[in-house]
C-alpha cells in the first residue's frame, strides 16, 4: 500500500485526478472502476476541467461502477447512474454505451448480479478501481459481514449506511434498503486500486483499514492484501495513523 497524505480535500482530489489522468493517457482504452459518494466528486470535477482544456480524452475508455440502489431508475436523481451522468459522463467524451452501472430496476437480483458479472468479464476486468470508504469500512456496498462476498450481489444496507446516506434524500424512508454491489473478489482483481478518504469523521475507520486485522467486519481491510493499492487521503483522515 502506498499512502499519500494531502493537505485537504482539494489537494486529495487533484492528486487522485492525476492518477486517473495518467492511467487514461498511458492506456487509452482503460477500464475504469468508478465510485459514487461525495468523496470522488472533486476528482471528477478536476477530470472534467482537464478534458475541457483538451488535456484528456475518454473516447476509448470503458467504465464499470461499483454499485446501484435496488429499485431506483436511472432517471431518479438519487440513483448512482444519475450521479455518474451528472458528475462526470455528461461533461466528457466518454461513450455512454460503454459506461456500466448495475441495473437497479432489475427485480430479479440473481439476474441483475449475473448480468453485471458478465459485463465485467466481457470488458476484460478493471485496470484502475476508484474507491471511497464508508463510515463502517464498506467499499462499494460491501457491508461488514462474517465473510467476504466474491462477486456482484444484493445487499441489505446497514442502519449506519442508511443513516449516512439519508442526507442525499428528502426523507429517511426514501433511502432504498437494498443495493446491488460489485463483490470483493472483483474489486481485488483490479490491476490497481485508488482509495480516496477525506475528513476527520473517517480517521478511525481508515486507521482500522490500514493498521487493523484483515477482517470482513471491516471490508476495506482486505485491501492490505492487494499488491497495488494507492491511498490518497487528507491530513484529517490520516490523523489517527502515526
Ligand atoms: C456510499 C457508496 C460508497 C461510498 C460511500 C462513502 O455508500 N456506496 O461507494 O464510498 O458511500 O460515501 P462518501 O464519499 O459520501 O462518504
Amino acid at each position: 500500500m502506498k499512502i499519500y497524505k494531502t493537505r485537504d480535500y482539494e489537494a486529495m482530489s487533484k492528486k487522485a485526478a492525476s492518477v486517473i489522468a495518467s492511467q487514461v493517457t498511458l492506456k487509452t482504452d482503460s477500464v475504469l472502476g468508478l465510485a459514487t459518494g461525495s468523496t470522488p466528486v472533486g476528482t471528477y470535477k478536476q477530470l472534467i476541467q482537464w478534458y475541457q482544456e483538451g488535456l484528456l480524452d475518454f473516447s476509448d475508455v470503458t467504465s464499470v461502477n461499483l454499485d446501484e440502489y435496488r429499485g431506483l431508475s436511472p432517471e431518479n436523481d438519487q440513483s448512482y447512474r444519475y450521479f455518474m451522468n451528472h458528475n462526470l459522463f455528461d461533461h466528457v467524451n466518454i461513450d455512454k454505451n460503454r459506461t456500466y452501472v448495475p441495473d437497479g430496476l432489475e427485480k430479479d437480483s440473481e439476474v441483475a448480479c449475473r448480468k453485471y458479472d458478465e459485463i465485467i468479464e466481457r470488458v476484460g476486468g478493471i485496470d484502475l478501481q476508484i474507491l471511497g470508504l464508508g463510515h463502517n469500512g464498506h467499499i462499494g456496498f460491501n457491508e461488514p459481514s462474517d465473510c467476504f462476498e466474491k462477486t456482484t450481489h444484493c445487499v441489505d444496507l446497514t442502519e449506519s449506511t442508511i443513516e449516512a446516506n439519508k442526507r442525499f434524500f428528502e426523507k429517511e424512508e426514501d433511502v432504498p434498503r437494498q443495493a446491488y454491489t460489485m463483490g470483493i473478489q472483483t474489486i481485488m482483481k483490479a490491476k490497481m486500486i485508488l482509495l480516496l478518504v477525506s475528513g476527520e469523521g473517517k480517521a478511525q475507520i481508515l486507521h482500522d483499514v490500514i493498521c487493523g486485522p484483515v477482517t470482513p467486519n471491516v471490508p476495506a481491510s482486505i485491501l492490505q492484501m492487494h499488491p497495488n493499492v494507492i491511498v490518497i487521503a487528507d491530513e484529517a483522515a490520516l490523523s489517527k495513523i502515526k
